[in-house]
């Protein structure tokens, strides 16, 4: 079902022409799957976070990176992208099945997919226009050395539910960011 779809709406996007900044359209409801992603990560909590006030740790979200006015439109596509197939690979471990209500756990890796999915004619697009080079640089990089952070220290934790609220928590702080960018890219269209 959802691969026609996504094959659809790059026909209509090449076939249409640039629409909006981004020269592709992002379905109406894109931030709201994203707010309604990140009530589920709040709805996923299962101890108290403070009690891991021991286990907590600075990550390094590259912050000033991913949410500074200078990122532009194209690397806000590469950033969310590559943010949600990161998180998504944490979700979609067997260590993140035990760590997790199951139900919500696979409602929330449906909204990932659903998400990824939305994104991929753009990001499809940026690359025919020369953008490729855009993934290996400075924000995306950054953000890919802080989701390897994520998987370390889950591993050094051994998975330990401390670990994990840890984890949920910069989770969450990813999305807030995803979510900014969106509303960025949406107000510039
Ligand atoms: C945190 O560590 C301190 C010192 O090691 C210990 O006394 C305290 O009980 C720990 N707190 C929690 C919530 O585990
Ligand atoms: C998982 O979450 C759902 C939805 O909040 C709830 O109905 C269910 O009882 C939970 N399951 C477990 C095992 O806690
Ligand atoms: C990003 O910046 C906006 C304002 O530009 C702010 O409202 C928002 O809270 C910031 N988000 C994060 C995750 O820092």
């Amino acid at each position: 079902m959802a691969l026609p779809l996504s094959l659809l709406t790059i026909l209509v996007v090449f076939s249409c022409g640039p629409s909006g900044a981004l020269g592709c359209d992002l379905p109406q409801n894109h931030i709201l799957l994203s707010k309604e992603n990140l009530a589920l990560l709040r709805q996923m909590q299962r101890i108290s976070t403070l009690s891991c006030l021991n286990d907590t740790k600075d990550f390094r979200f590259p912050r000033r990176m991913v949410n500074g006015s200078q990122v532009q439109e194209a690397q806000a596509i590469s950033l969310q992208h590559r943010m949600l197939q990161d998180v998504s690979d944490l979700l979609l471990t067997e260590h993140a099945s035990a760590a997790w209500n199951t139900t919500l756990l696979n409602q929330l890796r449906m909204g990932l997919y659903q998400q990824l999915e939305d994104l991929e004619p753009c990001l499809l697009q940026e690359m025919g226009e020369g953008g490729t080079a855009l993934s290996s640089q400075g924000p995306t990089l950054g953000v890919r050395k802080y989701f390897q952070g994520l998987f370390l220290y889950l591993e050094k934790k051994q998975y330990s539910d401390c670990a994990w609220e840890v984890v949920r928590v910069e989770i969450m702080r990813s999305f807030s960011s995803i979510i900014t960018l969106q509303e960025r890219l949406s107000n510039m269209d």
